[in-house]
């Protein structure tokens, strides 16, 4: 036997490891990690749309020396079995690299510890014109035109890293200058989210200051404390002497919150989308709004969020991705994680349902819920968890919008007072009975031709036993299985 000695051909690999799928705002947030790992209180972004545009981000961190700024710049810097800092949010040692070049063709990076200053540069350009893995080590002087120089200069320590030839962000893009400015929009969301804890300083935790821009990162937390419940007590899972913490926490009602609050939790809509876990590695958000398909994201669940916190220990059991935005929890974790969430969903239903009471015996699927009001009296609303209008929640966002306001016209058009005299005269409405079977058969035929398999079909025919109109047509509905071969 001989071995081969095969070293990666760099121009090939720098390439390829540009795709690994980072978006600006996880890749900004890969450098961040680096800045925290480096104890900065202080990080600006600065985001530079025009002429020669570039996005730099500057912290005050420990810096590095000269050994410490090569090996930095190495990709694969340190290995992933290595045991970490327990503060270290770095797994790969390959973020700095891969997170920036995902972005811009030229990295360039200045750090300083006292009077040491340093400056190397990653440039795809050159690496493929060399066909070596040739880092470019800038001199004093083609270090000081890098923008913000001075600033890092202002500071004791601190590492700066400068984005250049933003081909990736400049990719399709016909105006680059006001695209760039809804994209900083969202990555000073994703900020004010992901790095919340570190924001707010939390108790154990030194605060950190971002600005973007000149602008601060004000902290969002997603639990809304001081306005949610926890309906239980933290849970501890322990596992290969490690702590995992569960926090669960329900949301106030929707119109406990403020519009800012609805925004930041994603609009109305989005509230049933970001429910579930939030894991937290090393308190930096990891991943959020997922029941790991222990659960459905139903509409009762739509206000439970679970805080997880997972030491960088567990990195292996999680399987931590490159990027640090997804990761699983392992099976005996899994299992106490699912008690849970059953204790919490319930808990989640009865805050929903709080606003008004539903009034009508819950055995039915009603069209129709009798309300009661939180200020006193009755008001009746169209049932949203109707099977036949979950679907339209599938749809579009203008068509589902144009329905959503349909609805709503038609609750507040609800013409009461004539309902109250003509059933003071006895006189007979006979709403309900409005469909003969051909109408009720055309209705199923119609909506079961939209459903997207035969399961699904059976699946929605095996609910009609309980849903009104179809209810009150027990023939029709077995035609139509018949039909179906059911
Ligand atoms: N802002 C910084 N201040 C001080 N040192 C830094 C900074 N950024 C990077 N480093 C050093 O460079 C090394 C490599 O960073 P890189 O992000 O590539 O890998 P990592 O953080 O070790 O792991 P991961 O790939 O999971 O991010 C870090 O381990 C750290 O020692
Ligand atoms: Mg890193």
């Amino acid at each position: 036997m001989r071995t081969i000695d095969l070293p990666p051909y760099a121009p090939t690999l720098i390439e390829s490891t540009r795709a690994i799928g980072y978006s600006l705002e996880s890749a900004i947030s890969d450098i961040i990690d680096n800045s925290i790992a480096a104890s900065a209180q202080n990080v600006d972004i600065f985001f530079y749309p025009i002429g020669e545009a570039y996005i730099a981000i500057l912290d005050n961190g420990s810096g590095m020396n000269t050994e410490q700024i090569d090996l930095a710049m190495q990709y694969g810097s340190r290995n992933p079995l290595e045991l970490r800092d327990k503060t270290d949010l770095g797994r790969f040692g390959l973020g700095l690299k891969t997170a920036s070049l995902s972005q811009c063709r030229t990295l360039t990076v200045i750090s300083k510890q006292g009077e040491t200053v340093e400056a190397r540069r990653w440039d795809i350009d050159h690496v493929a014109k060399t066909g070596q893995w040739s880092l470019i080590a800038l001199d004093t002087d083609e270090a000081q035109d890098i923008p913000h120089f001075n600033d890092l200069c202002a500071y004791e320590s601190g590492t700066l890293i400068v984005w250049q030839n933003l081909d990736r962000l400049k990719a399709g893009e016909i105006n680059f200058e006001e695209t760039l400015g809804r994209k900083i929009d969202g990555v000073r969301e994703h900020i004010s989210l992901v790095f919340h804890r570190y924001l707010s300083g939390e108790t154990g935790i030194k605060r950190l200051k971002i600005n973007i821009n000149n602008e601060k990162v004000t902290p969002f937390d997603p639990f809304l404390p001081g306005k949610s419940q926890r309906p239980m007590d933290d849970e501890i899972i322990r596992i290969q002497g490690e702590k995992i913490i569960v926090r669960p926490y329900i949301l106030p009602h929707i119109s406990k919150m403020t519009a800012e609050e609805i925004k930041h939790l994603g609009g109305k809509d989005g509230l049933r989308k970001q429910q579930g876990f939030y894991v937290y590695r090393n308190k930096r958000l990891l991943v959020w709004g997922t029941w790991f398909r222990m659960m459905r994201k139903g509409d009762l669940s739509k206000l439970a969020r679970i805080q997880v916190d997972i030491p960088n220990t567990l990195d292996d059991l999680w399987t931590l991705d490159i990027k640090k935005s997804s990761a699983l929890p392992p099976a005996e974790v899994r299992k106490n994680l699912e008690l849970i969430i059953e204790k919490i969903a319930d808990k989640s239903k009865r805050t929903w349902e709080f606003r008004g009471k539903k009034e009508i015996d819950d055995s039915k699927v009603h069209i129709w819920n009798r309300m009661k009001a939180a200020k006193g009296g009755f008001y009746y609303e169209i049932n949203r968890d109707h099977p036949l209008l979950e679907q339209v929640r599938e749809y579009p966002e203008s068509a589902s919008n144009l329905i959503e306001n349909i609805l709503r016209m038609i609750e507040s058009g609800l013409p009461l007072n004539q309902l109250y005299i003509d059933l003071n005269n006895d006189e007979q409405i006979k709403n309900d009975q409005a469909f003969t079977d051909k109408e009720i058969l055309k209705m199923l035929r119609d909506v079961l031709a939209v459903q997207s398999s035969q399961d699904a079909k059976i699946r929605f025919l095996e609910a009609l036993e309980t849903i009104e109109p179809y209810v009150n047509y027990p023939s029709v509905v077995k035609a139509v299985k018949k039909e179906l071969g059911i």
